[in-house]
């Protein structure tokens, strides 16, 4: 069912608590906490840009981490705060307290178009449990409630689900903002009837997370293409040798039963023929790899361990993929983050920004491949990326998002 979006709202002078997914990579530099990566603070700004525009107090509240119910300073969401002032060209109030008095203060202070952006949810116990006293505490100061983080509307939490029900329950609007609206577009509309040729690319470690998204694609993609470690598991499911690979066996028949049900449907399914090996082995005292090299040959040798696609599957890869009208991409090739095993990744990456630039619909469904992108320097030549990683899976694998299911039907 459609929801209701920000652009449908009337929000001159109204409260609006939005949560936000702010969950962003940090790090510690010279004592204090630095922002590596603002992806996903810059994704929410037009819907922000669109509520200041409309006169709203704009009230965001989100996560940062896992801090388990207790304050942890590392975790806090000032410097976040500072971040978005400095990308939105406007001061952005902090509260170090996400429910009570002091947050009843500040927003009491704001004018219409100010923004307050509360500390983290996650310092309270209550958030994850989707406490109803919490969530009563949360939306206490709001009017409407908006929900603009896409990333972690898989969580039923206090602020992804509990504060949207108190906020209906009294009668107010809950809506999605911008950016919600634009994933489930992508993730979820423009994959309903996909136009053929429809390639999907699957990788990253593990069989186990991806293979409901593969079931369920395999009802709708032309090719199926599987790369990263989770390939090494399909291989041994055709009989072939993985030497130190990673695999999982007790996928095997899982894996096996994808591979018959894309026959069966005429689906073309593709694991790599050849590889990039290295030899796991210790540096040190650290797990490292030595000796690599390209292992022309499907079966890998009994003492390496796959870490990459080979130049053979990446050129084949990518003509099947410059041949896509759509394509969806979840999960990297390789070790990307090991410079000499990351070219796999990088070459899957430029076919599916060439197939872009000749037309076809390209659909990043979060996390690594995301950052390989914008390692490579081609963040902004694909459709659309999405700012979601577990989410993203979720939705692709059909589930329910507790955090949009929360939100007042169109
Ligand atoms: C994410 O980074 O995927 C989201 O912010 C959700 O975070 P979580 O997995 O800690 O709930």
């Amino acid at each position: 069912m459609a929801k209701l979006t920000v652009n449908e709202l009337d929000l001159q002078g109204k409260r609006v608590l939005t949560r936000v997914d702010y969950n962003v990579p940090m790090a510690e530099s010279d004592g204090v906490m630095v922002i590596n990566d603002d992806t996903r603070i810059r994704a929410t700004l037009p819907t922000l840009r669109a509520m200041i525009e409309k006169g709203a107090k704009v009230v965001l509240c989100a996560h940062l981490g896992r801090p388990k119910g207790e304050r942890v300073d590392s975790m806090s969401l000032r410097p976040v705060a500072q971040k978005l002032s400095e990308l939105i060209n406007q001061p952005v109030a902090f509260c170090d307290q996400c429910v009570g008095d002091k947050v009843t203060d500040a927003v009491s202070q704001l004018k219409d178009g100010n923004i307050l952006l509360l500390e983290n949810v996650r310092y309270h116990a209550e958030e994850e449990a989707n406490d109803t006293a919490f969530s009563e505490k949360l939306a206490a100061n709001a009017d409407i409630y908006v929900n603009d983080a896409f990333g972690a509307a898989h969580r039923s939490h206090a602020s992804t689900a509990g504060a949207a029900r108190v906020v209906t329950e009294r009668g107010g609007q809950c809506a999605a903002g911008l950016l919600m609206e634009r994933e489930l577009k992508f993730l979820g509309e423009e994959l309903e009837s996909p136009k053929s040729p429809f390639v999907v690319i699957l990788g990253g470690a593990k069989v186990s997370d991806k293979i409901k998204v593969i079931d369920r694609l395999l009802e709708k993609a032309d090719t199926i293409i599987i790369g990263g470690a989770m390939a090494y598991t399909f291989k041994l499911a055709k009989g072939l040798q993985v030497g130190k690979s990673l695999v999982e066996p007790d996928k095997v028949d899982v894996a096996q039963a994808a591979l018959e049900k894309a026959k069966e449907r005429n689906v073309q399914f593709l694991i790599p023929t050849d590889n990039v090996v290295a030899e796991p082995t210790q540096i040190d005292g650290k797990f490292a790899f030595g000796d690599y090299r390209i292992n022309d040959n499907e079966n890998i040798p009994d003492d390496m361990e796959g870490v990459d696609i080979g130049p053979k599957s990446a050129e084949a890869f990518g003509v099947v993929i410059k041949g896509a009208k759509t394509i969806l991409w979840n999960g990297p090739m390789g070790i990307f983050e090991d410079s000499r095993f990351a070219e796999g990744t990088y070459n899957v990456a430029k076919a599916v920004c060439e197939a872009t630039a000749n037309g076809a619909i390209s659909i990043i469904g979060g996390g690594d491949s995301v950052k390989a992108l914008n390692n490579a320097g081609l963040g902004d030549q694909t459709t659309f990326m999405s700012t979601g990683g577990g989410a993203s899976l979720e939705f692709l694998e059909g589930n329910e998002l507790p955090g949009v299911t929360a939100l007042t039907d169109k």
